[in-house]
């Protein structure tokens, strides 16, 4: 099998070719190699004997190169990744994440790239705050919480009459899409171009609304995405660690080995005429500070290098989860790597690599100047 892997030297993207590649497919790489994730002397990681094309997925001929000789499947991964970043950088995100999509769909639409299938990382980001069960049981989708509730210290999304609420795992079957970024947004309009463009030609089409990864291998240079990775760079080199709100928003978390997993047999299943548009997690939700405590134990930190500020970001969510029977039904595939072990492997890997500090603390800077970062006034006990 030839397959093509667009950001495939990136966090998720390498360790995929490397699986793939060890597991006998013929893998050609298009990445640009973007400052931001890969700093500005880049140098092409080890893709374990994979074809590396330096290109940018906005660029026809960039694709034609990398696909020459004719690809199998396409694993789209190239994106812009950052949540907060994208809302004051959204024509960026959208020119990256929309036209590199639309790209693609030109060029399968052309024949000048005719591969039988393409497997999307999707986001969960979709969702936006995503679906919650009322007291009285139905499913309602609260939307993005107010600016006058987030400074008033009301963190938890409530229901029509402000009832309280309780989160539901996202399928999505039946979970509605109403993203709360741009960043999603544009994850979203990638599946949706992707979806009108492919099966009715004939071409297998999978999604992966992927929640949290983590692990080994994300860049830390980006403060805008990865979590867990700037939490573990900021309680090694002693820098504070600031858990928003009140440190009890919630993330499915599913460790990178796992997510590559679903996207390899993604190439593989059986999608037919039918996309195949499904959520990959970790499959339960865990609190803000609970990692942040795990880590701060693995990395022998003292308990005042984690503190809750009361901060808060226009944009984020309360509570993700992904709900993982369809990834069960269609895939055979369920996560294998609890939190524990995953974080062991993160805080390994970057005890060896986090030579410098975290920069986010420049990054949240921005978010100010923005408007994008604001503080509650109560709430935090
Ligand atoms: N990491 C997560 O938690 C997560 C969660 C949900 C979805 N995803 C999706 O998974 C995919 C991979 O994410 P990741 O965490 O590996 O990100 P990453 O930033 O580590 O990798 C992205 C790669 O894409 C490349 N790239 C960026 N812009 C490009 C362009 N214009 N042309 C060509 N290459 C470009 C970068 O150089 C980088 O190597 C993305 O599509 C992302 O939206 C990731």
């Amino acid at each position: 099998m030839r397959v093509l892997v667009t950001g495939g030297a990136g966090f998720i993207g390498r360790r995929l070719v490397r699986r793939l590649t060890r597991d006998g497919a013929d893998v050609a790489v298009l990445d640009a190699l973007v400052p931001s994730v890969h700093g500005e002397e880049a140098t092409v990681p080890d893709l374990g004997g994979a074809l590396f094309v330096r290109g940018d997925v906005r660029d026809p001929a960039a694709w034609v190169e990398a696909a020459r000789g004719g690809v199998d499947a396409v694993v789209h991964l190239a994106a812009e990744t950052g949540t907060g970043e994208s809302m004051y950088r959204t024509c960026h995100y959208v020119d990256v994440n929309v036209q590199g999509a639309a790209i693609l769909c030109d060029l399968i639409t052309r024949r000048e790239i005719s591969p039988g299938r393409v497997v999307l990382a999707s986001s969960r980001a979709v969702y936006g705050e995503g679906p919650y069960r009322t007291p009285r049981g139905e499913v309602v989708y609260p939307g993005p919480r107010s600016r006058a509730a987030l400074e008033a210290g009301r963190w938890e999304p409530e229901g029509p009459s402000g009832e309280s609420l309780s989160p539901v795992a996202a399928d999505a079957a039946s979970a509605r899409t109403a993203p709360a970024s741009a960043y999603g947004t544009t994850k979203l309009a990638q599946e949706e171009l992707l979806r009108v463009a492919l099966p009715p030609a004939g071409i297998g089409f999978v999604a992966l609304r992927l929640q949290n990864v983590y692990g080994p291998g994300q860049s830390l240079l980006n403060p805008y995405t990865g979590i867990l990775s700037i939490f573990s760079v900021q309680l090694l080199h002693g820098e504070r660690v600031r858990l928003f709100e009140d440190g009890l928003a919630t993330r499915d978390f599913v460790y990178v080995d796992d997510a590559v997993d679903a996207l390899a047999i993604g190439l593989r299943v059986d999608v037919a005429r039918t996309p195949a548009i499904l959520d990959v997690g970790g499959g339960s939700r865990t609190a803000i500070a609970e990692a942040a405590e795990m880590l701060r134990r693995k990395l022998d930190a003292p308990p005042e290098a984690v503190a809750v500020t009361g901060e808060f970001r226009v944009g984020d969510i309360r509570h993700a989860q992904a709900d993982l029977s369809r990834a069960d039904a269609l895939l055979g595939w369920h996560p294998s790597v609890p939190l524990d072990r995953g974080l062991d492997a993160l805080t390994e890997w970057v005890r060896d690599v986090a030579a410098s500090g975290s920069r986010l603390a420049p990054a949240l800077e921005e978010m100010t100047r923005a408007g994008l970062l604001g503080q509650a006034r109560r709430g935090l006990s």
